[in-house]
């Protein structure tokens, strides 16, 4: 029976006789190939699907570290900042190791899935007026003087059970991909991602792949090369306009000959209603940024036709209803009657 990350890895994870062995199942999750979208565009895509997650995304594999280490070295208490999907994950780690957990927020701007979340899993939920990248100063600073456990990606640890999403993709494959491709919002995961691509090569020799991470163009500070005071985009998820593996992304990239750009907030939605439309996936708007950018870079040449490319789906299209709604532009037909669905459907069907 599969048990979790801890135990799945534990080999190549901090993992001490003290660490308690928690676990919601996390990981494990499907390489979907996506044909449809493949044919399109002349490679090989799969799609890594982080959002069938317990608490539906990526965050679960770093949290599950991160909770574990902390409640080993004694915590009885863990406080994050958020975009939304951290704090459900550290919510749900924190209840299963019995901690409390502390999350901070922007105010208005995360996702009402990632919401309810926290509240159902029993956080502490704390608004702030400011952005993200205010709400992690502030976490990083209250970290210093009260006994709680920070475990936003600055916590080395979050990385380390972050990088096991890239064992699984190299198994799944049998080796690296020519490309993985990833959103960047924080740029933990793909600094994560490339340690993991290293680290399974070292003891497999699995090869390793380009890394191509992609930011939302009104938070693209790496991009761009400077801090974005004022990020904005429709993928809530990165909003972030001062990343804190900003350096670790860097080489990333560097290491890997691969890319680091930005995708635009049109780019995004359409790379997020095309993948659910034509591949039948559903993923969050932050998530949608790295086919986005597979799209644009299939169009630009960096990515060759014919070679296999990862995209990464860091999370579950259900985190983000609203979006899903509002930028669908599809008629619900509203009927009472069975012979009008009847009318409806025969005419429908007969025009396949
Ligand atoms: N995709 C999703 C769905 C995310 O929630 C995040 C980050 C990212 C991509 C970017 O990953 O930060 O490692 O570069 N979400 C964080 C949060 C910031 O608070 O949930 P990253």
């Amino acid at each position: 029976m599969y048990e979790g990350l801890l135990k799945q890895y534990r080999e190549y994870l901090p993992i001490t006789d003290a660490t308690p062995m928690i676990s919601l199942c996390e990981g494990n999750t499907p390489l979907i190939p996506l044909n449809n979208l493949s044919k399109e565009l002349g490679i090989t895509l799969y799609g890594k699907y982080e959002g069938l997650n317990p608490t539906g995304s990526f965050k679960d594999r770093g949290m599950v570290m991160a909770v574990a280490k902390a409640v080993e070295e004694g915590a009885k208490a863990i406080v994050c900042a958020s975009t939304g999907n951290t704090s459900a994950a550290a919510a749900a780690y924190a209840t299963r190791a019995g901690v409390k957990a502390y999350v901070v927020i922007p105010d208005g701007k995360i996702a009402m899935g990632k919401l309810a979340q926290a509240i159902a899993y029993g956080a502490d939920i704390i608004s702030i007026p400011g952005n993200f990248d205010e709400a992690l100063k502030a976490v990083r600073d209250i970290a210093k003087t009260e006994a709680v456990a920070l475990v936003n990606s600055v916590n080395p640890y979050r990385l380390e059970g972050q990088k096991t999403a890239a064992f699984e993709v190299c198994e799944q494959l049998g080796q690296a991909p020519d490309v993985l491709a990833i959103p960047v919002g924080n740029a933990g995961n793909i600094s994560a991602y490339w340690k993991g691509f290293k680290e399974w090569h070292e003891v497999k020799q699995t090869a390793l792949p380009r890394m191509h991470g992609f930011e939302a163009e009104g938070a693209a500070a790496i991009v761009r090369g400077e801090v974005i005071e004022a990020p904005e985009t429709v993928a809530t998820a990165i909003r972030i306009g001062n990343p804190a593996s900003w350096k670790l992304a860097e080489a990333a990239r560097d290491e890997s000959q691969g890319y680091i750009d930005a995708v635009t907030d049109e780019e995004i939605l359409d790379a997020y209603r095309k993948v659910a439309a034509m591949d039948g996936v559903f993923v969050e708007p932050g998530s949608a940024a790295s086919l986005a950018g597979v799209i644009q870079h299939v169009k630009a040449g960096k990515i060759k036709p014919g070679e296999t490319v990862v995209t990464v789906f860091t999370g579950n299209g259900l985190k983000d209803p609203d979006t899903a709604i509002h930028e669908a532009n599809v008629e619900i037909h509203k009927m009472s009657d069975l012979e009008e669905m009847r009318l409806h459907l025969r005419e429908g069907v007969a025009q396949l």
